[in-house]
């Protein structure tokens, strides 16, 4: 069996009796069985996961669990977006239940955001809630949806209407799973990242600032620097603020106008990551306009969100409807549209009082591409 890479770090969510730990490093799949056991996870356990990721990353967690003599029932479902619903989870509770899955039983979450969002619903409610465990593989799952609790699925009327709060028993964060993530989700995750040191760290913006091309290069050294110092402030913010009534909520700069941005491509133009990009970059412009953030750092943002090379074509992309869609996102408040805004790098404030006026003029500038 090989040996670890790189010594784990360990990051801990602390939430009284609900407190957890994140397990971060990067070629650690030989000591999971082991890490199961320390955290009491009993035999039976349900991995969940994608066809992509099981391709790539199943057999040797699988090997490890089988060696440490747990009981593995594995489920495949196909990757996607359009997984995350409660037509997938019902056909999953009905496998768990013809194997007779026990109480006791955890589940293991292994994928991307779609995954952990699934499984960890699955997990909030099967037999009224069991244990789970987060293996994220994708960078947005590392330094996101994993950690906080927050599990769920899509309603046709919304993304993320029905779901639960559900921390697992500890996070596995191997860097060595985002070796084989295609570009596309690496630069999605790469949004989240910059998110945090916009909204909380100066030093991780200016490290990504000089390290984005060994990130964009899967360097492993780069990818475990990020994957930590976001790991550790989200779980920092969630520790906090679990059930997000304060703080947690600055975790959506970006996302007021990405939400718009996505929506109004009907989730096919731009992926989440992508959409929070741009979205960070009309809201830096709107708290520029109004005199919240200083021009020097706004150009700071805009240099650095215009190194990510992005793909999507934005051209049958409506202003209208990208402002109307950000008005039906749930994190609204009271019918105000709630931003997030920059007065520094660093720092964010929250302000309900945006002019519809700034809101259309970021939009077009996003569409335009300034
Ligand atoms: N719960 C939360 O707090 C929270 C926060 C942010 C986002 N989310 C949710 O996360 C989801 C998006 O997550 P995502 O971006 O990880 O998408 P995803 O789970 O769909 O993964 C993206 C793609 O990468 C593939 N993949 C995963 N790991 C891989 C690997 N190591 N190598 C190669 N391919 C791999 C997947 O099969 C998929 O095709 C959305 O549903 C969003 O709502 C939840
Ligand atoms: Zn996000």
């Amino acid at each position: 069996m090989k040996a670890d890479i790189m010594p784990k770090k360990r990051i801990n969510v602390e939430l009284g009796e609900r407190s957890y730990p994140i397990i971060t490093g990067s070629g650690m799949a030989s000591s999971f069985a082991a890490a199961c056991r320390r955290y009491r996870i009993s035999d039976t356990v349900v991995i969940i996961t994608d066809r992509n990721v099981a391709r790539l990353h199943l057999k040797p967690l699988l090997n490890v669990l089988r060696g440490g003599k747990f009981k593995p029932l594995v489920i495949v479902i196909p990757a996607g977006e359009e997984q995350k619903k409660l037509e997938s989870a019902d056909r999953i509770y009905t496998l768990m239940l013809k194997k007779k899955i026990p109480r006791s039983a955890a589940v293991i979450a292994l994928g991307g955001g779609v995954i952990g969002d699934l499984a960890g619903f699955i997990a909030a409610t099967y037999q009224r809630g069991i244990k789970l465990v987060q293996v994220p593989t994708t960078l947005l799952a590392q330094v996101d949806s994993s950690i906080g609790g927050k599990v769920g699925v899509n309603h046709i009327l919304g993304k993320n209407m029905i779901g639960a709060f559900h921390q697992p028993v500890f996070v596995w964060m191997d860097a060595e799973y985002l070796k084989t993530l295609p570009k596309r989700e690496m630069i999605c995750g790469l949004g989240e990242v910059i998110k945090y040191g916009a909204i909380w760290d100066p030093g991780l913006f200016a490290y990504i600032e000089r390290n984005l091309e060994k990130i964009l290069k899967y360097d492993t050294g780069a990818l475990r620097h990020i994957q930590f110092a976001c790991a550790a402030i989200k779980a920092g913010i969630v520790s906090m603020d679990e059930r997000e009534s304060g703080i947690r909520a600055i975790l959506n700069f970006g996302h007021t106008i990405g939400h718009g941005l996505e929506s109004a491509g009907d989730y096919k133009i731009l992926k989440h990551g992508e959409a929070v990009i741009l979205g960070m970059a009309g809201e830096a412009s709107i708290a520029k306009k109004m005199k919240m953030l200083d021009a020097n750092s706004f150009e700071k943002f805009l240099s650095l969100i215009r190194r990510i090379p992005i793909r999507a074509d934005l051209k049958s992309l409506k202003p209208g409807d990208i402002t109307s869609a950000m008005g039906r996102d749930k994190k609204r408040v009271d019918k105000k549209l709630r931003f997030i805004l920059p007065v520094k790098i660093g720092k964010v404030k929250i302000a309900d009082n945006v002019q519809k006026k700034l809101i259309q003029q970021a939009v077009k500038e996003i569409l335009k591409g300034n």
